[in-house]
């Protein structure tokens, strides 16, 4: 659309194969003075992320999400204080390098330079979460097309991540094998008529199942197809209360769930998920991202939108006020970041 020849590309990962854990890393100040450089910051990070995983397994991201120093814990930003030794909190996430490197072949193939990589969901939360939700504790869902990830917010900063093998495609299949249609036919209907919350449809409502070949179009209960997609959202979201529940998070979740991804777009999945965690549930977009093309509003775009926002901020651009407004100090003075984007990626 930009009419711009784009080889580089940031890759956004996500599925199955995602797993996360917390540690720690120590490290003794040795500036001058005993205060706390970049040096020393760089160093615990380092030293956190010398955990031995399997052989089949690498790091995808190593999140600092406190610090201690000396005995004086919760510490956001430690640079320049003075102590004797530098403790650092990290969320670590990791993937399966075989499933990793045919992510990269196929973009390579295709003719592009991956640059970097992220976790999805990393851009979606960068995206659609307010310093709010992150300060208090929240859940973030990302329910794409053959995995649905998610991210626990604590204290600002990632606790768990995980994802569940399961999204909008299986919906999709579920359409396509009870109403008898190709897929193709399935993924209109879902769309155009779909909702995930039978209680909210009106029993008199009905929609047309296209026909297809020798068969003729046929007229059906709009409560029908709502009846199909329902347990199979319900499904999914139960899986992941479960997962968080198993692993004693559920009470971090205090600002309630926020829903993005393509599969969000189905009309009432919000009721669905409130009567399955029994929290407030919101939809998450990036239209609350100042300056974006209304195109780019659907929360499908959650992810490569907040990709592409972190790459700004790692180069060093400050954003124009959005959800998120912790910034980084911009190098650049008052360059915009939405023209940059816009120049760079649109
Ligand atoms: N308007 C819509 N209504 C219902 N589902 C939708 C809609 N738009 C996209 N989807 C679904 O979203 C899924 C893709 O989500 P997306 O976040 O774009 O994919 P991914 O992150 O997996 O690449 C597909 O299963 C698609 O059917
Ligand atoms: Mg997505």
């Amino acid at each position: 659309m930009s009419g711009s020849d784009i080889r580089a590309v940031s890759l956004a990962l996500s599925g199955a194969n995602i797993e996360s854990f917390n540690t720690n890393g120590q490290v003794a100040v040795t500036g001058r003075g005993r205060e706390i450089t970049q040096e020393d910051i760089d160093r615990v990070h380092e030293a956190a992320r010398a955990v031995s995983i399997s052989m089949d397994r690498e790091i995808l991201h190593v999140i600092p999400r406190s610090y201690t120093v000396d005995d004086q814990k919760g510490i956001r930003n430690p640079l320049h204080m003075t102590g004797v030794r530098l403790e650092c909190g990290v969320h670590i996430i990791t993937g399966s390098v075989s499933t990793v490197q045919n992510m990269f072949k196929c973009v390579t193939r295709a003719g592009y330079k991956v640059e970097r990589s992220y976790l999805g969901i990393l851009g979606c939360a960068r995206t659609v979460l307010t310093n709010d939700e992150r300060d208090l504790g929240c859940l973030l869902i990302d329910l794409g097309g053959g995995t649905t990830d998610f991210m626990i917010f604590s204290e600002s900063e990632p606790v768990f991540t995980s994802a569940i093998p399961a999204g909008g495609s299986q919906i999709t299949g579920d359409i396509s094998i009870m109403l008898s249609i190709p897929v193709d036919a399935a993924e209109h209907l879902k769309r155009d008529s779909g909702a995930a919350w039978t209680d909210a449809i009106d029993p008199d409502e009905m929609v047309i199942v296209p026909g297809f070949g020798a068969r003729e179009p046929v007229e059906l209960e709009r409560r029908k197809l709502v009846s199909i997609i329902q347990p199979r959202v319900e499904e999914i979201f139960e899986m992941v209360n479960e997962r968080i529940e198993k692993n004693g998070l559920k009470e971090l979740v205090k600002a309630g769930v926020i829903l993005t991804g393509g599969a969000s777009l189905i009309p009432h999945i919000d009721d669905c998920a409130r009567s399955v965690f029994g929290v407030p549930v919101r939809i998450g977009s990036p239209a609350t991202v100042q300056g974006l093309d209304p195109a780019y509003h659907s929360p499908a775009f959650s992810a490569a939108v907040g990709i592409a926002l972190l790459e700004a901020e790692r180069a060093g651009f400050t954003a124009e006020p959005g959800p998120r407004k912790r910034q980084k100090k911009s190098r650049q003075g008052s360059f915009s970041l939405v023209k940059w984007i816009k120049e760079k990626f649109f």
